[in-house]
């Protein structure tokens, strides 16, 4: 037999999208005041596929938060089906909806969303503490660990949030997302309150994780950004308008050697 080399790849090709994992059906939502129904979602179809990268953009006021917020089953559809893992969510009770959200759902908001009081460890603790039954102490530390190191920061575990720059604090929002080792990460603009350094790493900390195995759905107003997933969706007036891309795409390999040389200082 013959030894051959390993290298590591900057280029990662898409494999044949595999496994449906999240399935939605004529999903419509009307926000209905006294005076006025609004349409925000006019019946989406969407499949999402294990190790997919999607991108969602398109006009303000067109659903793209909307259509976020029932993919993490913040909020439930007026009509239509949505299926986690062949699993019917739509219309779960608000107690089932918790449960389900905490075991399959990852999220990110652009303005990161850490609590001040908590050390590092502990905002991405804090998933796991909703645990049940309850984890024990030992094996949130392992899984905390494990999350702060995908995201190179463990060595500021016993920092606080407003001790670090943003970019650093939406790496910490990124593992607090991890932690649970949900099926789907779903990142709402993620860049949003960052300078474009950072707004690059932490892109490139996306890309990277993506490569990795995880699921995202990323919705982004930054054409830039948005071409950095391996499918592009425009929404529309609350419909898919479009999707475009090849399904391949490239780790931004030198915003992450950047970053790493930006952190060993
Ligand atoms: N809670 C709500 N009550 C009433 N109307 C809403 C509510 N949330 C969103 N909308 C309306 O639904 C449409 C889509 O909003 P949204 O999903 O926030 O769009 P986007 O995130 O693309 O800017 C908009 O017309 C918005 O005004
Ligand atoms: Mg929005």
């Amino acid at each position: 037999m013959t030894h051959e080399n390993v290298t590591p790849m900057t280029s990662i090709k898409a494999e044949a999208p595999q496994k449906v994992i999240i399935e939605m059906k004529s999903l419509t939502k009307v926000f209905s005041t006294e005076s006025i129904e609004t349409h925000a979602l006019r019946g989406v179809n969407l499949a999402i596929y294990n190790q997919d990268y999607i991108s969602i953009s398109g006009p303000s006021g067109c659903g793209k938060s909307t259509l976020l917020s029932l993919l993490g089953l913040l909020d439930t559809p007026t009509s239509g089906q949505y299926f986690i893992d062949g699993q019917d969510v739509s219309n779960l009770s608000i107690n089932d909806r918790a449960e389900i959200r905490n075991q399959h759902i990852g999220f990110v908001f652009q303005a990161f969303n850490l609590i001040d009081e908590l050390s590092v460890f502990d905002n991405v603790a804090l998933p796991l503490r909703y645990r049940e039954p309850a984890m024990l102490e030992k094996d949130i530390k392992k899984e905390v660990l494990t999350s702060l190191e995908k995201v190179a920061m463990s060595h500021r575990c016993d920092h606080k949030p407003n001790q670090l720059s943003g970019g650093q604090q939406q790496r910490i929002a990124i593992a607090r997302g991890l932690v649970g080792k949900p099926t789907i990460l779903l990142v709402d603009e993620p860049t949003g309150n960052l300078d474009s350094k950072n707004g690059d790493a932490v892109m490139a900390m996306l890309a990277k994780l993506n490569s990795e195995g995880m699921t995202i759905c990323m919705v982004t107003h930054d054409p830039r950004y948005a071409d950095m997933a391996k499918r592009k969706l425009h929404l529309l007036d609350g419909l898919i308008a479009d999707e475009y891309g090849t399904g391949e795409y490239s780790v931004d390999a030198l915003a992450l050697e950047k970053l790493s040389a930006q952190e060993a200082k």
